[in-house]
């Protein structure tokens, strides 16, 4: 059968790269795919240093320094909440330890070692960045087929995340005609193809309707739930209230608060996190 006229996912990673190179460097700008670890998460076989650890990590750009001093811990079967305002640093915290920008100071580390040091990096990350660029010319499903084959990811993964994210009505269509929302439902089951053990979404729930903030919270629930460390950043404190376990809290670049959400509570006196978050700013701008 000519190479043509194969599916996607009958195609082998490297037929994949020469077909279409620009996949790889977007794999590593906007969507890092892990493979699939399900027999390392059945054996929960847990590093010595695991989970994440980032201390003093510093960075500017030109003069405009966006990271002045970030501290921020993420454990396995726990889910951290990375808040802060608009411009706060939540974004550049993500990239750089994702190694998709070089910090000026201080260490971003996952399970122990810097994502670059790791020998397969992408074996170990799943995540999704806020800036999304997709081919606009690309069928959904093989948008997805597509990243399966370059993971190593079983191909039944693809029917099963466009089920779960609810995708199956358009799944068939090219991407240019998506909306923000359903654009956003494929950068998840992008990241999630591979059930990786790491977890990292960016403002996941940005563009989707009252369902998809739905599945993107049970998901989170899910992946911690089978021991996986999970970090999400939002600005929008209501929509992960009640799934955070730990929490850590930027203003102007540096950690204001972190800690569980009980003993965030604890120290500040408040209750919701909207009070938490308020009571930290106030403190910190004090
Ligand atoms: N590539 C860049 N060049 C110059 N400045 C940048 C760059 N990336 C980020 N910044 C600046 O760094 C600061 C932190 O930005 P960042 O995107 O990390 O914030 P954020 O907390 O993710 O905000 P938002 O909630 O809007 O997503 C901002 O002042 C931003 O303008
Ligand atoms: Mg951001």
């Amino acid at each position: 059968m000519p190479a043509a006229a194969r599916s996607a996912n009958a195609l082998g990673a490297e037929e994949v790269r020469r077909a279409r190179p620009h996949l790889t460097f977007r794999i590593n700008e906007n969507i890092i795919t892990g493979v699939n670890d399900r027999i390392s998460n059945a054996t929960t076989h847990v590093p010595p240093q695991s989970g994440i650890r980032i201390t003093a990590l510093e960075k500017s750009f030109g003069s405009s320094r966006a990271l002045r001093g970030v501290n921020l811990r993420a454990e396995p079967g726990r889910i951290t909440g990375l808040l802060g305002p608009n411009g706060s640093g939540k974004s550049t915290t993500l990239k750089c330890l994702l190694g998709l920008c070089r910090a000026d100071a201080g260490q971003a580390l996952i399970h122990g070692k810097t994502y670059a040091a790791h020998p397969n990096p992408s074996s170990v990350v799943g995540a999704v960045l806020d800036s999304l660029t997709m081919d606009p010319t690309m069928r959904g499903r093989d948008h997805l087929r597509v990243y399966a084959t370059m993971g190593g990811h079983p191909s039944t993964r693809v029917e099963d995340c466009i089920k779960a994210l609810g995708m199956r009505d358009y799944a068939h269509r090219r991407v240019g005609g998506w909306s923000t929302g359903m654009r956003q439902r494929l950068s998840l089951a992008t990241a999630l193809l591979g059930d990786p053990r790491v977890v990292i979404l960016d403002e996941p729930t940005n563009g989707l309707d009252p369902d998809g903030i739905h599945w993107v919270r049970e998901a989170l629930q899910d992946m911690s739930s089978r021991g996986n460390t999970v970090v999400v950043s939002s600005h929008v404190l209501a929509e992960f209230e009640h799934v955070l376990d730990d929490v850590t809290i930027l203003r102007g670049g540096r950690t204001a608060a972190s800690g569980s959400l009980a003993e965030l509570r604890r120290r500040t006196g408040a209750d919701t996190l909207e009070e938490i978050y308020r009571a930290t700013m106030e403190r910190a701008a004090a």
